[in-house]
C-alpha cells in the first residue's frame, strides 16, 4: 500500500508538472484527491491493514495528500503567471506608436465669402433671417407680384413638389422678403443667406442649385440713395476701396424702380478681356426699392414707409472674390482645390 501511495503521488506530480491550464489541473485533482480519486480508493482499504501499520500508512498518505495539494497550488500559481503574460504580450500598447492623423478640414471658399458678409452687414446694423428652400409659391411668386403666367412660373424654370404647384424649391430668397414683414414691424433691416433652385444646365456659370443673399431695409424715407450707399459699402469692403460699380436699370416684379449692379471686372480692370466676355462689368446682384404692392400685401403702409432689397449671388461673389473662372469648381469637393483657400 505505501508502494502504490508512492506511486499515485509521483503519477499526480507528473500529470500536475504537464497541466497547462486551470481545466487540466482540476481534473489531476479530481483524478487523484477527489471522492474517486485514487488516493482516496487507497485509503478507503485502510480497513485491511494491521494496528501497528495503519498510522504509520495513515501518516504517510495524510502527508501524500498534502504535497499533491502544495503542488496544485504551486502549478496553478504558475499557470495563472503565464496566462497574464501572455495576456499582457496579447494586449501590448506601444503609447510611442504615432496616432493616426485626424485631417481637420476647413471653411469652404464660399462659407468664408458669406462670413465676411455677414459680417459686413452685420457691421450696418442688419441681423439674420433664415426661410424655408421648400416654399409656398404664394410666397415665392404672388405675393411679391409675380403674377400666374409669369415665366419664372413655368415648370421648366422651376422645381415644382406638389402637381398643383402650390409647393416648389424657391428660385430666389425674396420670399424670406414677405416672412420677414409679415411678422415684423418696421424698421426692418435683415440679410437672408440661402440655397435657391433653377431648371438650369450645368456650366461655368450656371448651377441648378446656387446661393443666394437677400437683403431687405424697411423704413419712413428710405430711398435709392441707401440703396446704393449699402452696395457700394458691401463691395468695397468684399474687393477693394477701389472697386468700381455701376448701377443699371432692369426689372423686378417685386421691386419699382429697379436695377442690376455690375462691378468692374478684376482681371482686366475694366478694358474688357474673356473673364468679362469683353464688357469690362461682371454682373453680381438684382435690387430695387420695394414694390408698393408687396408692401401693402404684407400689412405695411406704402406712404408711410418705403423700402429696398437686393439679392446676390453667393456663388458669384466667391467667384469675383478669388479670380476662380468656373462655378462648377465649387460643388465638385475636390480637396486639391478647396485647399488653396
Ligand atoms: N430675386 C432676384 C433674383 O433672383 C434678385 C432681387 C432681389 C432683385 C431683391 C431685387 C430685389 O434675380
Amino acid at each position: 500500500m505505501k508502494e502504490q501511495l508512492e506511486k499515485s503521488k509521483q503519477e499526480a506530480l507528473a500529470a500536475l508538472a504537464a497541466a497547462d491550464s486551470p481545466a487540466a489541473l482540476e481534473a489531476v485533482r479530481v483524478r487523484f484527491l477527489g471522492k474517486k480519486g485514487e488516493i482516496t480508493a487507497i485509503l478507503k482499504q485502510m480497513g485491511s491493514l494491521s494496528a501497528e501499520e495503519r498510522p504509520v500508512i495513515g501518516q504517510l498518505a495524510n502527508q501524500i495528500r498534502a504535497d499533491i495539494e502544495q503542488a496544485l497550488e504551486d502549478r496553478a500559481a504558475v499557470i495563472e503567471e503565464q496566462e497574464l503574460a501572455a495576456r499582457l504580450a496579447r494586449e501590448a500598447l506601444d503609447v510611442t506608436i504615432p496616432g493616426t492623423p485626424v485631417s481637420l478640414g476647413h471653411r469652404h471658399p464660399m462659407s468664408i465669402v458669406l462670413d465676411e458678409a455677414k459680417e459686413i452687414f452685420i457691421g450696418m446694423g442688419f441681423s439674420i433671417a433664415e426661410g424655408p428652400e421648400v416654399e409656398l409659391s404664394v410666397y415665392d411668386f404672388d405675393r411679391l407680384n409675380i403674377p400666374v403666367g409669369h415665366t419664372v412660373r413655368e415648370w421648366q424654370d422651376t422645381f415644382y413638389i406638389t402637381r398643383d404647384e402650390s409647393v416648389h424649391l424657391r428660385c430666389q430668397t425674396s420670399p424670406v422678403q414677405v416672412r420677414v414683414m409679415e411678422k415684423q414691424k418696421p424698421p426692418i433691416r435683415i440679410i437672408s443667406p440661402g440655397r435657391v433652385y433653377r431648371k438650369d444646365d450645368v456650366d461655368a456659370t450656371h448651377s441648378p442649385m446656387f446661393h443666394q443673399i437677400e437683403g431687405l431695409v424697411v423704413d419712413k424715407g428710405i430711398t435709392m440713395g441707401h440703396l446704393k450707399g449699402t452696395l457700394n459699402a458691401l463691395v468695397k469692403k468684399l474687393y477693394g476701396e477701389n472697386t468700381a460699380t455701376r448701377f443699371r436699370p432692369h426689372h423686378f416684379p417685386f421691386t419699382e424702380p429697379s436695377c442690376e449692379v455690375d462691378v468692374q471686372c478684376f482681371a482686366c480692370g475694366g478694358a474688357g478681356c474673356r473673364v468679362c466676355k469683353g464688357e469690362g462689368w461682371i454682373e453680381l446682384l438684382g435690387a430695387g426699392m420695394v414694390h408698393p404692392k408687396v408692401l401693402s400685401g404684407c400689412g405695411i403702409d406704402p406712404d408711410e414707409y418705403s423700402g429696398f432689397a437686393f439679392g446676390v449671388g453667393l456663388d458669384r461673389m466667391t467667384l469675383l472674390r478669388y479670380s476662380i473662372d468656373d462655378m462648377r469648381l465649387l460643388f465638385e469637393n475636390d480637396m486639391r482645390f478647396l485647399r488653396q483657400f
